[in-house]
């Protein structure tokens, strides 16, 4: 009998229909800027084309942004290594290269088209250090427990799976290793920037959390537009 009740338990257990866990995605609905699918509330937004690229490197942008105050907040040894993930033209990677000139930098970006646009100045002699990287659209394809900083300007809030490439993110940190989440301030209604391509710090903090990330420290003054976001790899 006991063993009647017992296969009987098994099998209304069985039975039961699979609870999926929830991972933070929802169809949103599609909007003007958005890909129609949210995470963790957020609206997901477009990735930007290399149609844009020349917007990348408009001239107004240092005085714009204060490009050039980025990377001195990061504290980089030159030894490091880093990978500019959602490089685009590779704006921040040339500069990277400069401060880690005897470590390397991973440019990655999920298009081809802006990788050839980093290759072509280094076929010019730029950028020794730099190694591109192509990407998919939920792995950045970097090796694992090997960067020392991820640089991510403006471009987090584009990746269509955000959870997957935090996680592939954390696995390719060394330990201690740190995220620099450069975002356009959600928070400021005088950011001259699309509301799908801003994010706030609550909401920052909440998707690093859900990856394993520890918050290190936000400045939001330094930048006119951004905010710069540090998150850590426990283990260090
Ligand atoms: C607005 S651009 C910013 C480029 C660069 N970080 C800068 O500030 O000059 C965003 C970039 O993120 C890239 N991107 C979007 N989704 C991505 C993903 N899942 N993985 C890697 N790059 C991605 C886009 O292809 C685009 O080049």
């Amino acid at each position: 009998m006991k063993y009647v009740l017992n296969a009987l338990a098994a099998l209304v257990l069985l039975s039961l229909p699979a609870v999926a866990a929830d991972d933070g995605y929802k169809n949103s609905g599609m909007s003007l800027e958005g890909i129609g699918k949210s995470y963790m509330g957020r609206e997901i937004a477009f990735v930007m084309g290399h149609e844009g690229a020349g917007w990348l490197e408009r001239g107004s942008r240092e005085q714009e942004e204060g490009t050039s105050k980025l990377l001195p907040l990061l504290g980089l040894k030159p030894t490091d290594t880093v990978a500019d993930i959602g490089a685009g033209t590779g704006y921040f990677s040339f500069r990277l290269s400069a401060v880690v000139n005897q470590g390397k930098v991973f440019a990655e970006d999920i298009q081809q088209e802006m990788l050839d646009m980093i290759k072509a100045r280094k076929d010019k002699g730029e950028g020794k250090n730099i190694v591109t990287v192509l990407g998919g659209i939920n792995d950045p394809r970097l090796p694992p427990n090997a960067i020392d900083l991820i640089l991510l300007v403006d471009a987090y809030h584009e990746f269509s799976y955000p959870r997957e490439m935090g996680q592939a993110m954390v696995r390719a940190l060394k330990p201690g290793g740190r995220i620099a989440l450069v975002e356009y301030r959600a928070e400021d209604d005088s950011v001259p920037i699309k509301e799908l391509h801003r994010m706030s710090v609550a909401q920052a903090k909440k998707e690093m959390a859900a990856v394993g990330l520890n918050w290190v420290s936000t400045d939001s003054t330094t930048l006119p537009w951004q905010h710069v976001m540090i998150f850590q790899k426990p283990g260090a």
